[in-house]
């Protein structure tokens, strides 16, 4: 019996496999397809405190090997989520990554402190890439006093687990992780989707009324892998890995390259029984190799 169960920080997840966020809703909506109980985490769509109506259509744009999305962090805001959606969760043990967004550094530290008094939520994720109004648009991943403030002030705010989930836009790693470190988050989460275009040429315009889109899906591994490498080359806290996996193999290599978790996104769009696919080639590769341990190949790859 091989053991998949692998250790992030001092959290125990019973696989490496974390369902990302935006691509498994509220949970109930890939729970038709498999069975929630045997993933390491789920993380649910963007929160923000008010609903949020997202952008207007078209929202997704397929391309060769992945998809353009402005979905706009379209959600139900935290209290319908807590209403509608958390009972769910009472259901099962896995554990519940709370992805928030805010428009401004006061609307991450409002959601901060209202999950902080929900039990049920085990971290809440900081999505950085979205416009920061206060500053004309500007993602809060792009200004590093911005960026600091914003994370020491929800540390102070949430007591339990904090993932900062990064992209490829970002002022300077190196100095974002030095904030992250010294500010006691506990977890980075890479990467969040890459700014994409797509042109329509029959109506010469632009496929999405913003014009630029999240690029996410299998092109975007090898940019991925070259991002959670850098990270984990200059930071011992734990990295969840993701952008592009696929199948077993693409979540291997973001492992072995010493990612301690992977995360799905454009996959469960897909195949949405992708989870348990990619757990179940991970455990018979083991097998084939005669290790018992996910654990012995984090780090291998370096
Ligand atoms: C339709 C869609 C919606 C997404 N929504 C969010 C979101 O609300 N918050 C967030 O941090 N990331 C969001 N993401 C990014 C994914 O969680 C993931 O980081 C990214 O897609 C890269 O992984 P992938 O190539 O496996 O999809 C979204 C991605 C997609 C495709």
């Amino acid at each position: 019996m091989v053991d998949l169960s692998v250790r992030v920080g001092d959290l125990r997840l019973k696989n490496p496999v974390v369902l990302a966020s935006g691509t498994c809703g509220y949970g109930r909506e890939l729970a038709k397809f498999i069975n929630l109980k045997m993933v390491g985490a789920i993380t649910v769509k963007g929160l923000s405190m008010e609903p949020w109506q997202g952008n207007p259509p078209p929202r997704i744009h397929e391309v060769y090997a992945g998809i353009l999305n402005s979905i706009g962090l379209e959600n139900k805001g935290l209290e319908s989520f807590l209403r509608e959606d958390l009972p769910f969760f009472e259901t099962i043990e896995t554990p519940l990554f709370v992805n928030i967004w805010g428009k401004n550094v006061k609307e991450y530290v409002l959601l901060a402190r209202n999950l902080d008094a929900v039990e049920r939520v085990t971290a809440i994720e900081l999505n950085l890439s979205c416009p920061n109004v206060e500053k004309g648009g500007v993602s809060f991943a792009l200004q590093e006093k911005v960026f600091e403030e914003l994370v020491g002030r929800v540390r102070h705010s949430f007591t339990r687990k904090i993932i900062v989930k990064l992209g490829p836009q970002i002022f300077d790693l190196e100095k974002a992780i030095q904030i992250l470190e010294r500010e006691g988050i506990d977890f980075v989460s890479a990467t969040n989707s890459f700014p994409g275009l797509a042109v329509n040429v029959d109506e010469q315009r632009f496929v999405f009324s913003r014009k630029v889109a999240g690029f996410s899906g299998p092109a975007i591994k090898p940019l991925a892998l070259k991002l959670v490498y850098d990270i984990v080359s200059v930071t011992r806290l734990p990295v969840i890995g993701m952008g592009g996996i696929v199948c077993w193999r693409d979540a291997l290599e973001f492992l072995l390259i010493g990612a301690r978790a992977i995360g799905l996104g454009t996959v469960n769009l897909i195949y949405p029984d992708a989870a348990q696919r990619i757990l179940k080639g991970i455990e018979e590769y083991l097998d084939q190799k005669g290790i018992s341990s996910l654990e012995a190949i984090i780090g291998k790859v370096r």
